[in-house]
């Protein structure tokens, strides 16, 4: 609220600065101070005053981190200094090497003071601020000429709109830094599978994520998307300076940039090389995307005499992590007809072991990717595994004889023989008979999915089954199985029977994002659904919204709002909706503050696997009842929740005298029995 004598113009400009602190107490330093609620009231009370007075809006409130519209393309933006890239070292020894031929450069018997860094997996971009101001957001482009994105870089929570005054001295006139956009692991999981129940091509690695969703002409996208950020280099600067790459990291974190935690000064090569082994070890704790280090000279003054070899500075090095990776044989080249109608090829390979698991089938993303790498039957190939993503097919190692022919794209689906679409100029092919038994399977496996209308024990077999025989034709004949014609499917004892249909009945009490996000319309997974249903409430009132109504709906851009009117304009599509929305009951879904008050606003973090759920269950238990669940763990953190085999968050837990709870203490609790 106002203070006392405090004129609108004062109290907007203090509302500015408290947010601004808070967002980068949250996004930055990961130490929020205040819950969700208290923050959201901060900010609605700066948007009213905003509102009653228009001309204290300032372009770097906090309200106006999506404030541009759709552009047609990204305009050019030169960097100043031109953004350089990074030699690799491939193994020890280069590394030593590299240590080496800095000290004969320099002609120093003594040990080199470098930084050892996190080699981070995401897309360069550039920032400029200028009197505090963040004014331009860049790609890196080809060094020299980037795009500017400035409009989707403001809409990352992590990248202050403007800096925090440093104590006792000016705001650096001019301060560029370079830094790398990252999508998070478990943000970038949960996309994808959001991505595919939509029908849509999944991402093949988190760094495509990053650079697909920096790069969107719309920014309410890339505002939907958590991307974040890690500050990692100079560029040019007036009015501040820096005697090393230490000296910088620590001095733009205390500016408001986030800069990766796990950076370390090394007094040597050999420590380097320490820092290598043990990051090697604890990549898979990131969750982001890390392929390497990179090891930089930590002296400005030796950087500069030391300066740089073909458009890479020869006072750093890249030193890659080794891949995990295993070389197989590709059995055939199959095609998958996704729920929308769009065809994945998948290559069915000789099962090997890799990182633990068995690898049989690796997605071939689609035509111009196969092409790209030649990828045909019966090719040895190199497949390999970044983090928990999907394998995916580096290169052929040995062309298969005699050689396969080309893969084509079917021209007649392999599900229904139905035509096959494809758009001129885009990767997609699509079967577009709506009856397609391929396209009804998908339909109802998503329907029946554990964030949508959650019926156990309706496998892929079983759906296979229904949809042969005919007995689902549309979601809504789900309702009309019996007893008998279940139990009249192969492998289907009278117990598992009665069973399903039980799950069937008890499913027909859901609520409106659950149903929404079975629809199975295109870019609508579960978490547009849920804003969907938060927002207009009824399925009636979703078949009506126009696309305006829709773009008001938070998170949702011109893409999504798009392929909902064009879901609902189908004939066909209206009926069935109308007609499956007769067999269910359907609850609005309670706003988040109307959770139980013992998890409202409860930060959780999850580590190791449950048993009962999987993690995304179990957040959406935690988002359902009304609190939140973050990556890392702090001091604000209310519960660590453990599953088998828990990660280091757990210790840090305990370092903080967090609270833990096992799996059963967490079940208690969301229940509501503790
Ligand atoms: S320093 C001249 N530090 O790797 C210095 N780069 O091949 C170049 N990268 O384009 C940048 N993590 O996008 C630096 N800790 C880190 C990095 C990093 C990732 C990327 C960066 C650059 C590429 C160089």
């Amino acid at each position: 609220m106002a203070e006392r004598s405090e004129g609108p113009r004062a109290e907007a400009e203090r509302l500015r600065e408290q947010i601004d602190r808070h967002n980068q107490l949250y996004y930055v330093f990961d130490q929020p101070e205040i819950s969700d609620a208290e923050y959201d009231a901060l900010m609605r009370r700066l948007e009213a005053l905003e509102r009653a007075h228009p001309e204290l809006r300032t372009p770097d409130s906090p309200t106006q981190r999506v404030g541009a519209a759709p552009s047609e393309k990204f305009g050019v933006v030169v960097h100043r200094r031109p953004m350089l890239s990074l030699a690799n070292a491939m193994d020890a020894a280069e590394m030593a090497e590299f240590d080496a031929r800095i000290k004969r450069f320099l002609k120093s018997d003594e040990e080199i003071e470098y930084v050892g860094e996190v080699k981070l997996d995401g897309l360069a971009v550039e920032l400029v601020y200028e009197d505090g101001r963040l004014v331009v957001g860049s790609t890196r482009g080809d060094g020299v000429n980037g795009e500017d994105v400035t409009a989707n870089i403001r809409t990352i929570r992590s990248i202050p709109l403007r800096l925090i005054k440093p104590a006792r001295r000016a705001m650096p006139k001019l301060l560029e830094v370079r830094g790398e956009v990252i999508f998070p692991r478990r943000a970038f999981e949960r996309l994808n599978a959001e991505r595919v129940r939509a029908g849509e091509a999944p991402f093949a690695n988190p760094r495509n994520a990053a650079a697909g969703s920096l790069r969107q002409l719309d920014p309410k996208i890339t505002a939907a998307r958590p991307l974040d950020i890690f500050v990692h280099s100079p560029g040019a600067m007036e009015g501040i300076e820096f005697a090393s790459q230490w000296d910088f990291l620590q001095g733009v974190k205390t500016l408001g940039l986030r800069v990766n935690p796990l950076s370390r000064r090394c007094a040597g090569g050999g420590a380097v090389l320490d820092y290598w082994n043990e990051l090697s070890e604890r990549r898979h704790e990131l969750d982001y995307e890390a392929d390497g280090i990179v090891a930089k000279v930590d002296s400005f003054a030796l950087q500069e005499r030391l300066g740089e070899v073909s458009r890479s500075p020869r006072w750093a090095v890249a030193y890659k992590f080794k891949a995990q990776q295993a070389e197989t044989r590709v059995r055939a080249i199959e095609v998958q007809v996704g729920r929308i109608g769009s065809l994945t090829p998948v290559a069915k390979l000789e099962p090997v072991a890799l990182a633990g698991v068995t690898i049989s089938n690796a997605s071939l993303h689609n035509l111009d990717e196969i092409r790209r790498k030649d990828i045909r039957e019966r090719d040895a190939v190199l497949i390999e595994r970044a983090g928990d993503v999907i394998p995916y097919v580096v290169r052929v190692t040995k062309k298969g004889h005699p050689r396969a022919d080309e893969f084509t794209m079917p021209r007649k689906c392999p599900e229904c023989g139905g035509a096959i679409v494809h758009e001129e100029g885009e990767v997609a092919y699509f079967c577009v008979n709506a009856n397609c038994p391929a396209r009804m399977r998908e339909s109802i496996r998503h329907f029946a999915s554990k964030l949508a209308l959650d019926i156990d024990g309706l496998g892929d077999k079983i759906v296979a089954q229904l949809v042969e025989r005919g007995l689902v034709r549309e979601l809504d004949d789900i309702y009309r199985l019996t007893a008998e014609q279940v139990a009249g499917l192969e492998r289907m004892a009278a117990k598992s029977a009665a069973n399903l249909i039980a799950a069937i009945e008890r499913s027909r009490h859901t609520t409106l994002d659950r149903v929404i996000n079975g629809l199975g319309i295109r870019h609508v997974g579960e978490h547009t659904a849920r804003q969907l249903a938060l927002r207009l409430r009824t399925l009636e009132a979703l078949m009506r919204a126009s696309e305006e109504e829709l773009l008001a709906v938070r998170d949702i851009g011109g893409e999504v709002a798009r392929s909902i009117r064009e879901y609902f304009a189908e004939p066909r599509n209206r009926r069935a909706v109308e007609r499956l929305a007769a067999m269910l009951e359907i609850a609005p879904v309670a706003e988040p503050a109307a959770g139980r008050a013992a998890l409202r606003d409860k930060t959780f973090v999850l580590t190791g696997a449950l048993e009962t759920m999987t993690r995304e269950a179990a957040e959406q238990r935690i988002l359902a009842a009304g609190g939140r669940v973050t990556a890392s763990v702090s001091r604000k953190t209310d519960f660590v929740v453990a599953g088998a085999e828990p990660g280091s968050k757990l210790r840090k837990a305990a370092e903080l005298g967090v609270r833990t709870l096992d799996e059963a203490q967490f079940l208690k609790l969301i229940e509501g029995e503790a």
